[in-house]
């Protein structure tokens, strides 16, 4: 458990059984909002979760796109986001416009979006794909040609698992994008015997050098499942805590200790408290848009995993 605010800690847990809230956290969240929340996971799993829930109010630690998602599968649920202005910069860097102008240079040829992109985004596109399905998903739309958007980082990865042809915005993450191989080499050469866990939103020659590409709950499961003891994390630095969380006995180094969403850890218990208490601020997606998102999110949950 992380020390957090046990009185600010217990206050959270009653006023969400009182109000019959779910509390979804991201596992990138700051320790003390991961230990207050009814559940922890990467993007698949807390859309799972969210179309399975009976709570009455789904509180997001995360960012927006998640809490969109959670407001796409849920629409007569009240989704809060703890921090109104904790954004995704990938998700920005693509609008619907630019999706519309984009899809008539590739007609008939079926977009795939990956979760970090607005509601408008996902309702231009025929199915949605997060970092544990995107290879799974590709396939599964059957076409030599496929666009993928935003994460270029992400398409190029799944270009090498499938003969299909892979177009990509140009969008990234920031955090990943920056993740250099220099930065690796330096983790490695402290830690030679560590097996390195990457996103695949780093850059491909990050991706060349990692010994497990996976999604934030795949590392999570490859890690309490391997007989390996250390392992280098190249991804956003708040994995670390429920990684060690779950494996006490192992140890886990940063790929670089400068990998940090600001967006993420704008969610602080206090925020949190007060989303709960005044039910602030409301996502909502409206419903010609959500329509069609919900349609590419249908379809990516009945693609089944390897
Ligand atoms: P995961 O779905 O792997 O948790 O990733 C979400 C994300 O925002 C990665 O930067
Ligand atoms: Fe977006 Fe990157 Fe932050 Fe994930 S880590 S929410 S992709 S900016």
């Amino acid at each position: 458990m992380s020390s957090g605010n046990p009185e600010m800690t217990e206050k959270i847990r009653r006023l969400a059984k009182e109000k019959n809230a779910i509390i979804l956290a991201h596992n990138y969240q700051v320790p003390e909002v991961q230990d207050v929340a009814d559940m922890t996971g990467d993007s698949l799993a807390l859309s799972v979760k969210v179309s399975k829930t009976d709570a009455d109010l789904i509180i997001f630690c995360g960012v927006h796109f998640m809490a969109e998602a959670a407001s796409i599968l849920c629409p007569d649920k009240k989704v809060i986001l703890a921090v109104e202005d904790a954004g995704c910069p990938m998700a920005d860097m693509l609008t619907a416009e630019e999706l519309r102008e984009e899809k008539k240079n590739l007609p008939g040829v079926p977009v795939v979006t990956y979760v970090n992109s607005s509601a408008e985004v996902k309702a231009e596109s025929d199915i949605c794909c997060t970092s544990a399905n995107a290879v799974q998903v590709a396939k599964w739309t059957k076409s030599p040609e496929v666009l993928m958007t935003p994460d270029r980082n992400l398409a190029m990865w799944v270009q090498r698992h499938t003969d299909q042809k892979i177009h990509f915005w140009p969008g990234y993450c920031p955090v990943h994008n920056n993740l250099t191989v220099r930065a690796v080499e330096k983790a490695r050469q402290e830690h030679p015997e560590a097996i390195l866990m990457a996103h695949p939103e780093c850059p491909p020659e990050v991706l060349d050098m990692a010994d497990v590409v996976r999604s934030t709950g795949g590392m999570l499961d490859y890690a309490k499942n391997s007989s390996e003891k250390r392992f280098i994390v190249a991804t956003e630095v708040g994995l670390l805590y429920p990684l060690k969380k779950a494996n006490p006995e192992k140890e886990f180094y940063p790929a670089s200790p400068e990998m940090i969403c600001q967006d993420m850890k704008k969610t602080t218990l206090a925020e949190l408290l007060r989303a709960l208490e005044t039910e602030r601020p409301v996502v909502k997606v409206p419903d010609d848009i959500r329509v069609k998102a919900l349609r590419a999110v249908e379809r990516m949950m009945e693609v089944p995993r390897d």
